[in-house]
C-alpha cells in the first residue's frame, strides 16, 4: 500500500463509461461486508474542489486554456488529497475516486497534447507521493459514449468537456489504453460494454484480492 493503512482505488474512463454508477455499487458493496469506503469525485470532492469544478466544467468557460485547464484540475486535487484522502487513508479506510492524475495524464497530457512532463511534476506536487493501489479503466468506444451523453442530457453548465471534438475523445480513450498496457500490475482493464451487473462482477473480482488482505 502506497500510504497508510488503507486502500486507494480510482476509477477512470472516457465520459459516459458508467465508472461513476460502478464506483457507487463497490462503495455498497464495501459497506455491506463492513468494510469503510469513502467516496470522492475529480473535479471536485471537496467545498473548494467544487468551486473549481464549476470553472472547469462551466460551457461559457470556452476560452479557458489548456494550461490554465489543467493547473485547476490539479488545484482541486491537491485539495482533496490533503484535506480528505490522505487522513482516510491514515484512519484506515477504503477510499474510492472518480477519476485521479490518470485522468489530467489522458485528456490534458495527450488529449490537449501538453505531454506527460507536466503532469508529472504537478502531480509530485500536488499529490505528495500517493499513488493509486488499484485502478478500474472502465472502456467504451466513442459512439457508446455519445449516446450515453445525450442520454443524460446535462445542463449547459456541465458540458464544456463533453462538447470536445470525436477526435478529442479518442485521443483520450488511446491514451488510457496505453497507460493501462504500461502498467499492468496497477490497472485492470474492463469492457464498460458489458451490462452493469456483469461490470460490477469484474470490478469486484479486481478489489475483492486487495480487500481481503486488509486488516478491518
Ligand atoms: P464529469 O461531469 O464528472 O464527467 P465524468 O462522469 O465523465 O467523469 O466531468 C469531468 C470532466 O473533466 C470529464 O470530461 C473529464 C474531465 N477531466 C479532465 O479533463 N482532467 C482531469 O484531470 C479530470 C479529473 C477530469
Amino acid at each position: 500500500m502506497t500510504e497508510g493503512r488503507g486502500l486507494f482505488i480510482t476509477f477512470e474512463g472516457g465520459d459516459g463509461s458508467g465508472k461513476s454508477t460502478q464506483m457507487r455499487l463497490l462503495a455498497e458493496r464495501l459497506r455491506r461486508e463492513g468494510r469503510q469506503a469513502i467516496e470522492t469525485v475529480e473535479p471536485g470532492g471537496t467545498r473548494i474542489g467544487d468551486q473549481i469544478r464549476r470553472i472547469l466544467l462551466d460551457s461559457r468557460n470556452q476560452d479557458l486554456r489548456a494550461t490554465p485547464e489543467l493547473l485547476l484540475y490539479f488545484a482541486s486535487r491537491a485539495q482533496n488529497v490533503e484535506e480528505l484522502i490522505l487522513p482516510a487513508l491514515e484512519r484506515g479506510a477504503i477510499v474510492l475516486s472518480d477519476r485521479f492524475t490518470d485522468s489530467s495524464m489522458a485528456y490534458q497530457g495527450y488529449g490537449r497534447g501538453l505531454g506527460d512532463e507536466a503532469v508529472l511534476a504537478l502531480d509530485r506536487i500536488a499529490c505528495h507521493g500517493l499513488e493509486p493501489d488499484l485502478t478500474l479503466l472502465i472502456d467504451i468506444d466513442h459512439e457508446t459514449s455519445i449516446g450515453r451523453a445525450r442520454a443524460r442530457q446535462l445542463s449547459p453548465s456541465e458540458t464544456r468537456m463533453d462538447e470536445q471534438a470525436a477526435e478529442f475523445h479518442a485521443r483520450v480513450r488511446q491514451a488510457y489504453l496505453k497507460m493501462a498496457e504500461r502498467e499492468p500490475r496497477r490497472f485492470r482493464t474492463i469492457d464498460g460494454q458489458a451490462d452493469p451487473e456483469t461490470v460490477a462482477l469484474a470490478v469486484w473480482e479486481a478489489v475483492n484480492p486487495l480487500v481481503s488482505r486488509l486488516h478491518v
